[in-house]
């Protein structure tokens, strides 16, 4: 038997204080989404899958909204407001509280930083118990302008420069700093209560740490990530440029998983979109959040799917629309022109086309004609249709719910159904059709006649 692994404890403090004016909008910047999730819980998240127990986060202040996102992606999660931002150092401080109930390791994280993965988290964590005090997250910039520069002498870290207060030769180094940070937690608050604000841009630099700690012949080291992993948000640009990362990811990982993507670039992924083997996926597919596909599935193209369970080897589409509450057993098949919203669709039940079926339940084997709707709504309230086995419903039909359908019962095209229907009869609701026979021929004489006089 292993010996039990030693856990070390962690608190991650997450900087979401940022006003985020670049990206011109009423929004906080850390609440703009990416894959379906906000950028603060992409960064939560990947914290809590690295094993970090705990989180503090340091909103700005009257950030009511982004605390409550925060609460909600971790509820145990501790907010701090910073009411004056005053530098990166100063908004890890305002987590002083809970930095002082002693903690094995603290994460520094940045919550317009959303791609970065768990392994990175855990690897920077790792660095702590290499004999580093404070490890620091670089990677090599591109275009370096505007990033502090990581100072590098014999593998161990001696400096974070920031660029405002880089001399030309630092400003050469393109190895730059990403942000993020662990810092053993015996030695966190003394470092960073070390820090002052002299320097170019009068803040507290959490880049500091580093000169803090070897002042007190403790160690630094720079561990490098790539720098599409470390990417911050600060405008729309980047925003975008983040989802395509982001969903590239998603795209291989459920390739990965044995899905067949047949035009990967073309579809849209969810953070939590969940797919099983052999599931096919057509061009032009849009997975918003919270949809599961089961294995064999086949997704026509150009679908779009929110909320919703598919079952195994069930087929969707092309141009179906799955919305929250679609529930689909297996074998179910949902053709062109579907809507389904908060319904449950029986193994093997049929809806092939033009159709709106909502807050309805549809059983096993049922076949739904073309142009059939639930009529869920009267302009208030919300009522549900049942629909029982084996059930035909003949094209063109209204289902005026609250109604029910018995098994096996067939529904006559074109039919309003107001009241329910018993397993195994017909009910046909509409006028019964006449025909007058010569009516059609006997009409044109009289309106042609009609016509010639009014010339006359
Ligand atoms: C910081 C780093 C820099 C690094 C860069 C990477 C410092 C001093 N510098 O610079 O070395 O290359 O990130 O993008 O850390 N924040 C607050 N309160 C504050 C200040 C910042 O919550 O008072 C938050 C911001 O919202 C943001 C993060 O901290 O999420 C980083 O702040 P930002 O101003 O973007 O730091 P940079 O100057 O870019
Ligand atoms: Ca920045």
């Amino acid at each position: 038997m292993s010996p039990p692994a030693v856990t070390r404890s962690c608190l991650a403090v997450v900087l979401a204080a940022g006003q985020g004016q670049r990206m011109r909008s009423e929004r906080p910047k850390v609440l703009h989404e990416i894959a379906g999730r906000s950028l603060l819980g992409h960064a939560i998240a990947a914290l809590r899958e690295a094993g970090v127990e705990r989180i503090a986060v340091v909103v700005g202040p009257g950030r009511e909204d982004v605390a409550a996102e925060a609460l909600r992606l971790a509820p145990s999660a501790r907010i701090f407001v910073q009411a004056e931002r005053r530098g990166t150092a100063h908004a890890v401080l305002q987590a002083r509280a809970a930095i002082a109930e002693g903690v094995d390791d603290v994460v520094v994280a940045f919550a317009d930083t959303p791609l970065v993965r768990p392994e990175t988290f855990r690897a920077l964590r790792a660095e702590l118990t290499r004999g580093a005090t404070v490890a620091a997250l670089g990677f090599e910039a591109a275009d370096p302008t505007g990033y502090g520069r990581l100072i590098v002498a014999d593998g161990a870290l001696t400096a974070i420069v920031e660029h405002k207060d880089a001399s030309p030769a630092q400003r050469a180094v393109t190895l730059c700093n990403a942000g993020l940070m662990a810092i053993e937690g015996r030695h966190a608050l003394a470092l960073l209560e070390a820090i002052d604000d002299r320097n170019a841009q009068g803040e507290f630099y959490l880049t500091d740490a580093v000169a803090k700690a070897i002042g007190r012949g403790l160690g630094a080291r720079a561990l490098i990530a790539p720098e599409a992993e470390v990417m911050g948000v600060n405008d729309r640009v980047q925003l975008a440029a983040a989802e395509a990362l982001i969903q590239t990811r998603l795209r291989e990982a459920a390739m990965r998983g044995g899905a067949t993507l047949v035009d990967p670039a073309s579809v849209h992924f969810s953070h939590d979109t969940r797919l099983g083997r052999d599931v096919t996926v057509e061009p032009g597919v849009w997975f918003g959040p919270g949809v599961e596909v089961a294995d064999g599935a086949i997704i026509h193209a150009f679908s779009h799917l929110e909320g919703a369970r598919v079952g195994p080897d069930a087929t969707i589409g092309p141009f179906a629309r799955l919305r929250p509450g679609a529930a689909l057993d297996r074998d179910a098949k949902i053709g062109n022109f579907v809507e389904i919203k908060k319904s449950s669709i029986g193994a093997g039940a049929k809806v092939n086309h033009l159709s709106y079926v909502g807050d309805a339940s549809i059983g096993a084997g049922a076949n739904i004609g073309a142009g059939v709707v639930t009529c869920n709504y009267d302009g208030f309230l919300k009522y549900r249709t049942e629909i029982g086995d084996k059930a035909f419903v003949g094209t063109n039909s209204s289902l005026v719910a609250p109604v029910r359908i018995g098994a096996g019962a067939f529904i006559g095209s074109g039919s309003v159904i107001t009241h329910d229907v018993a397993a195994d009869s017909l009910a046909v609701g509409r006028a019964r059709q006449v025909e007058k026979a010569g009516w059609a021929r006997a009409f044109r004489l009289k309106k042609a006649q009609e016509k010639s006089d009014a010339k006359g």
